[in-house]
């Protein structure tokens, strides 16, 4: 199996090797690809140096299957291209929404792979991956009707430069906070709409006409491809001083009446989730102990009594490791499992 990463120098590009690596699938020869900045750079994978090429003369003839983590415009320049030989796992937001790509979270609906017609394959956004895998089970025993999410969305989510700019950031507020007497750094946010050390910004990615944000309208409409167009969900995503990790305050209305009990027990044994809800002092789980687990983690599960049918819930996942990388190559496996060969 020779396999290619596109945005192999990028956040979700190296954790997909670290997955790759830990996976241990059987590999003939990978690829690494990304810009022309980085061509020609070497990258670690099982103990070998491995040269990055440029994506712009990248041949993708030898390639069976490609990750696409280059961002959307790399994705819609290129991915077409590469699936006139290989199939590809995209891990932007451009093909998601398209009804000839599947739209898989291998945990909930492997099923859908079938539905692919242009050797495309989308990984949903990071935020509806981690969401996804929690409703699947709760869906199945008490169909539900409404989901109200906020989301509380670490930096990485939006690439390697934000992180570099909240540390910079945090640098230069601490030395204004602790050193009031010098002259203060100017604080000037460039990959965030305000100042993103010390504080939450309620706007990830840009608005839609109507209010909402695209980040918001994209965990609505991916969850809907995912479920059906039956489930309504509505959201405000807002992004905070947080490295890795995604956490989400979750309220979701069922058709059935259901017990506490057997949300727990749904919930532990779900593929991919795991309950951490004690009532105590740190009886829940936080971004920071999800950083590099698999697992994406429930915690603060009680009853909404003001309406309903209702439940609340906390839910915590390493957003580079569920939201993409994790994802996409479970995805690869999905399909090695399937025997597809990529013919259309
Ligand atoms: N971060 C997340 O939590 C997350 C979750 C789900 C999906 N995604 C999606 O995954 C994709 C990658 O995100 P990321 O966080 O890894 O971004 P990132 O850290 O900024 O990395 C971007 C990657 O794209 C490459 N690239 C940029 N311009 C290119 C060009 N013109 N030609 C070839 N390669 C180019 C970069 O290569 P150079 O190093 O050469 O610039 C780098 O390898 C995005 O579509 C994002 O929406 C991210």
């Amino acid at each position: 199996m020779n396999i290619a990463i596109v945005g192999a120098t990028g956040n979700v590009g190296r954790k997909i090797l670290e997955v790759l690596e830990k996976k241990k699938l059987s590999i003939n020869e990978l690829f690494l690809v990304a810009s022309q900045r980085s061509a020609g750079q070497k990258l670690n994978f099982n103990g070998k140096e491995h040269e990055v090429f440029d994506l712009e003369t990248f041949d993708f003839s030898k390639v069976k299957i490609t990750f696409f983590a280059a961002g959307g415009k790399i994705s819609e320049q290129y991915a077409l291209k590469a699936a006139k030989h290989s199939i590809v796992i995209d891990n932007s937001s451009f093909y998601r929404m398209d009804p000839n790509v599947p739209l898989i979270v291998p945990h909930v609906n492997p099923e859908a792979i079938k539905n692919m017609k242009k050797n495309i394959i989308s990984n949903p956004n990071c935020s509806t991956a981690q969401l996804v895998i929690v409703l699947k089970p709760l869906h199945d025993l008490f169909n539900i009707e409404r989901i109200v999410v906020s989301t509380y969305q670490s930096v990485s989510g939006g690439g390697k430069a934000p992180m570099d700019e909240l540390i910079a950031q945090t640098q230069m507020h601490l030395e204004n906070y602790l050193h009031p007497e010098n002259d203060l750094n100017k604080i000037k946010s460039k990959n965030f709409t305000k100042q993103i050390a010390f504080n939450a910004i309620p706007h990830i990615d840009v608005f839609a006409d109507d209010g909402y944000t695209k980040e918001e309208l994209k965990m609505s409409n991916e969850t809907k491809k995912i479920f059906g167009e039956r489930i309504k969900l509505t959201a405000t995503c807002v992004r905070i001083p947080v490295m890795v990790s995604h956490a989400e305050s979750v309220n979701i209305q069922f058709e059935k009446s259901f017990s506490l009990e057997k949300i727990r027990d749904a919930l532990n044994k779900a593929k991919g989730c795991e309950v951490y809800d004690s009532r105590k002092d740190g009886g829940y789980s936080t971004p920071i102990e999800a950083e590099g687990r698999n697992q994406t983690y429930i915690s603060r599960i009680r009853e909404d009594k003001t309406n309903k049918n209702s439940l609340n819930l906390w839910i915590v996942s390493d957003n580079l490791l569920r939201g993409a990388a994790l994802n996409a190559v479970e995805i690869a496996e999905t399909l090695i499992k399937n025997n597809f060969n990529g013919k259309q």
